[in-house]
């Protein structure tokens, strides 16, 4: 009998040497390919967040693999969700925060009607690596005074401190799966 959270490890492909040498890449894509899977993936966050206490007013999911999860969890809890872009897409007036990468910077962005002041937000993602991102979207919707009651994801890289340096500043973070 496997644990949720080991058989979803199971069905995360690892890459070597992508996008560049060096670089075992976690891919998810088994995860949402198959459709017992996928229901276990989604199903392990939908009941967590039903719980009374956990239970976000709003879900924001970060471009682009966390609005795949994200959408899904925000329906299923029965509220709405919410965008963060890498920049450039969204039309309407916006919120923006950059941030730096391995080898120069990003920046996302968020509507700035898109969550009210004293919104609880579950944050969510596909993975932590350096929790750049994350860190980023958080401090997007606390600037519109929003409060992030959490971070999920499905993978933390525990190895490269981001999840620490998130938790360090002040945000629970949950996940499923870890890989060194
Ligand atoms: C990946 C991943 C996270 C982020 C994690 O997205 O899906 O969003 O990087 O890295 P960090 O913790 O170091 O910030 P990517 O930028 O590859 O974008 P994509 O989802 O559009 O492919
Ligand atoms: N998988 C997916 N996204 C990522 C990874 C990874 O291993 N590292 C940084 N972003």
């Amino acid at each position: 009998q496997l644990s949720v959270n080991e058989y979803l490890r199971q069905h995360i492909r690892t890459v070597a040497d992508w996008p560049a040498p060096g670089v075992q890449f976690r891919d998810i894509t088994p995860l949402l390919q198959d459709p017992k899977v996928f229901r276990v993936l989604v199903d392990a966050f939908v009941h967590r967040y039903m719980d009374k206490d956990l239970r976000p007013d709003v879900v924001a999911g970060l471009d682009a693999r966390g609005f795949i999860i994200g959408a899904v969890i925000a329906y299923e809890l029965n509220v709405g969700f919410v965008p963060i872009r890498k920049k450039g897409k969204l039309p309407f007036t916006t919120v923006e925060e950059t941030y730096e990468l391995e080898y120069g910077s990003a920046t996302v962005e968020l509507h700035s009607d898109a969550v009210k002041p004293g919104d609880r937000v579950l944050l969510i993602d596909d993975l932590i690596a350096t929790g750049g991102t994350m860190m980023a979207g958080k401090k997007l919707l606390e600037r519109l005074g929003a409060t992030v009651t959490e971070g999920a994801v499905i993978v933390d890289l525990p190895e490269l401190g981001g999840s620490q340096r998130l938790r360090d500043a002040g945000l629970k973070i949950f996940n499923l799966v870890d890989f060194d």
